[in-house]
């Protein structure tokens, strides 16, 4: 069964977006009525994770055109603020994309906008749960998974896409079982993930991030299913920070690492992962946790809020549109148009 929530939904001319921040001690609600307050909910990171991301880029858009009106260029000075809210999520800049090409080719009708963001949503979600019957197919009964960050129904329009996976073979009685990495700074995996998971019933133990390399060293990981921000087209894979250390980690012992993703985070005019703008972000998301200081005030920080997984690490992604087996250069341009 689908979740009772919605990281993202337009009500009552706002988009009403879960404060994710808040979780899991408050599950609160916040609502846009304007482009640039939708680009800063990205900025803040109330909505995160590239799906939702775009899901909540194209009602900014939207409302960009309610605001704009009949001024071309105000139009789309708001709909780039939106598109340059974050770097790293391709999502994104595809949202942002299809709804000005909408605009364009429908004489900038709102109705025309609204249905279109209403399209996204609903394709997203039809998405993960397709690109999740195919991720089962490479789980076993009474498998242990291994995920980081979230890629559940919080990081999308809805179900999830790594967490769409082990939510399916739950539902489908195949008994497994999930470690969450923590996922410094910002908690994704504790705060978000863990939650998602508890409250889907599934058997779940949360980790610090330093402890997954012991658990895979020991034969405790069946499988590593991350979600994505940006694929190359190379196959290389911008996640959270932290997902390429899992990715050697599981090379160096033989378990799987699989990447599961709808097609809109591939990066299909981007060949190598070197070429993906990785968000850096506050120096005090490391020196605090919350609101209290864990480190000298004034010590430098280097926070980057993503790292690239090379193909080589990868065993498969998956997609809506089945699996996506090495060689990926190839593979992945064949999809396109599947
Ligand atoms: O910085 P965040 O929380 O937006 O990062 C999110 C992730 O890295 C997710 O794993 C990714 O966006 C995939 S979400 C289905």
């Amino acid at each position: 069964m689908d979740e009772d929530f919605r990281a993202l939904e337009f009500t009552g001319g706002a988009l009403r977006l879960i404060d994710q921040r808040l979780l899991p001690g408050k599950l609160e609600c916040i609502d846009c009525t304007t482009a640039e307050e939708v680009a800063e909910a990205i900025r803040s990171m109330i909505v995160r994770g590239a799906p939702a991301i775009g899901g909540a880029a194209a009602y900014g858009v939207y409302l960009a055109l309610l605001e704009a009106g009949d001024d071309r260029k105000r139009f789309g000075d708001l709909a780039a603020t939106i598109r340059s809210s974050r770097p790293t999520a391709v999502n994104l800049m595809w949202a942002v994309d299809r709804m000005t090409k909408k605009a364009e080719s429908t004489g900038f009708d709102p109705e025309a906008l609204k249905a279109e963001a209403d399209c996204i949503v609903e394709e997203d979600i039809r998405m993960n749960h397709a690109l999740s019957e195919h991720g089962v197919k490479v789980l076993h009964s009474g498998d242990t998974i291994l995920t980081h960050c979230n890629a559940g129904a919080l990081a999308t329009c809805g179900w999830g896409t790594a967490l769409g996976v082990i939510k399916e073979a739950h539902r489908r009685g195949m008994g497994i079982s999930v470690f969450a990495d923590e996922t410094r700074p910002l908690l994704q995996g504790a705060r978000l993930t863990a939650w998602e998971l508890v409250r889907s019933g599934i058997p779940t133990t949360l980790i610090p991030d330093s402890a997954a390399a012991s658990l895979i060293r020991d034969g405790r990981i069946d499988a590593i299913i991350t979600g994505a921000d940006r694929i190359t087209t190379d196959g290389d894979a911008a996640n959270k920070l932290g997902t390429f250390t899992l990715s050697v980690v599981a090379k160096a012992y033989g378990v799987p690492f699989y990447i599961a993703a709808p097609t809109s985070t591939i990066d299909f005019g981007m060949k190598e992962g070197r070429d993906i703008p990785i968000e850096e972000r506050s120096g005090d998301e490391v020196r605090m946790i919350g609101e209290r200081l864990i480190a000298p005030k004034d010590v430098d920080v280097w926070n980057p809020a993503f790292d690239v997984t090379p193909h080589q690490n990868i065993t498969a992604i998956i997609t809506e549109k089945g699996l996506i087996h090495p060689p990926f250069d190839r593979n992945i341009c064949a999809i396109k148009d599947r």
